[in-house]
């Protein structure tokens, strides 16, 4: 029998596929990670001029004029302290490779995305979690677990799964800590254009341990495109850009030349964020009407992203949202898929039609009050 390499034998398909896995064409899913977004007519004709663009590849780190815009604006140097990747998950991938050792500590959120405690794992390094606190998911920067052996903080701000932003004053306490114990810190803000009330506070620019990284695939909906990249200082970009050569080579060069008119597009860009987050706060709106009103619990308003993380009266979250997936053709993900602080909770995402929103929760509530919850 052919194993798996030791480094993946515990890695399974995440709980969130899992979920998704029971889907019928009967189902609403609020599982999903990925925002209802379709390109308007003037993406579609990028992407038409983008294709009859360079098919071959770009400079490993993207291409020239591509990290230009991307760094407009910011006090990153696009030849050194740029990369495109493809998609913000094989910049966190790449990142983890250059710096992370077998034995070394890795502080993830918790809750949070599954993704930074598996690649953790997957380079040999303990994921370590630090807590978010309801109700507003706060940070006690003196509670986070940092030893000697800790090696790289992830943050996630706005973050999946809660919609909650950390006041920037946290994500700066939470850098300085960081640097004085030589730790790095990584910034994943791919949720940063999905905002309600004002924009989330950045890392970007932040001291030489700080790296940030974040993608289109959130704000434009081009989640299969796999457009992402990373900006950091140049000594502690130089490994990563090398270890995404081995990955990648380059990010595609048509998602590239396709991200590179969105940027030089600025009026049709900031007018298309708007609409994503006039689109997005309506839709949110709605989840915590329904949320209220079916589920008879108040949250906080989801700040930014696409994700309402709401208590259930349960105490094994995972076999709840399996019941809701088979017994009330509903999907969403148990809190316990984001780490043990999430056990309690479930994901509802809003990324849906107000029409699903409201049929998704409303068959929530029908079930819980069937089961006497
Ligand atoms: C917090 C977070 N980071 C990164 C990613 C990966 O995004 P990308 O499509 O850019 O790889 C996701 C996708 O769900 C996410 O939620």
């Amino acid at each position: 029998m052919i194993r798996p390499a030791d480094r993946f034998a515990d890695v399974e398909l995440s709980l969130i596929r899992q979920i998704n896995a029971l889907a019928t064409p009967l189902s609403t899913n609020l599982g999903i990670g990925e925002p209802n977004l379709e390109p308007d007519a003037t993406l579609r004709e990028f992407a038409r001029r983008a294709s009859a663009a360079s098919w071959h590849y770009s400079a490993n780190a993207g291409a020239p004029a591509l990290r230009r815009s991307i760094c407009r604006g910011t006090r990153y140097d696009p030849a050194a302290e740029c990369c495109v990747t493809a998609g913000t998950q094989e910049g966190l991938f790449a990142i983890f490779q250059a710096f992370v050792n077998p034995g070394d500590e890795v502080l993830v959120p918790n809750p949070g995305f599954v993704s930074y405690a598996i690649v953790a794992g997957i380079c040999g390094a303990t994921p370590v979690p630090y807590d978010l606190e309801p109700p507003s998911w706060s940070v006690d920067v003196s509670r986070i677990p940092f030893t000697p052996k800790t090696r790289l903080i992830v943050l996630n701000s706005p973050s999946n799964p809660l919609g909650a932003v950390l006041p920037g004053a946290t994500l700066q306490a939470i850098a300085r800590a960081a640097e004085e114990r030589g730790v790095l810190v990584v910034s994943d803000e791919i949720y940063r254009e999905i905002w309600y009330e004002s924009p989330p506070p950045s890392l970007s620019g932040s001291g030489p341990n700080v790296i940030v990284v974040n993608g289109l695939s959130k704000s434009h909906g081009m989640t299969g495109l796999r457009l992402g990249w990373i900006l950091a200082h140049a000594d502690v970009l130089k490994p990563v850009v090398t270890a995404h050569q081995y990955i990648a080579t380059c990010a595609s060069v048509f998602s590239q030349s396709l991200a590179e008119m969105i940027f030089d597009a600025t009026e049709w860009n900031a007018s298309w964020l708007d609409g994503v987050r006039q689109q997005f706060r309506i839709q949110r709106d709605a989840a915590l009407y329904s949320i209220e009103h079916e589920l008879e619990v108040k949250i906080d308003a989801p700040a930014a992203a696409f994700y309402a993380f709401a208590p259930v009266p349960s105490c094994d979250t995972l076999a709840f949202a399996r019941a809701l997936a088979t017994d009330a053709a509903v999907l969403v993900i148990p809190g316990s898929a984001f780490g043990s602080n999430g056990e309690g909770f479930i994901r509802i995402s809003f990324a849906a039609s107000v029409e699903q929103i409201a049929t998704g929760i409303e068959r929530i509530g029908r079930w819980l009050r069937a089961n006497g919850k």
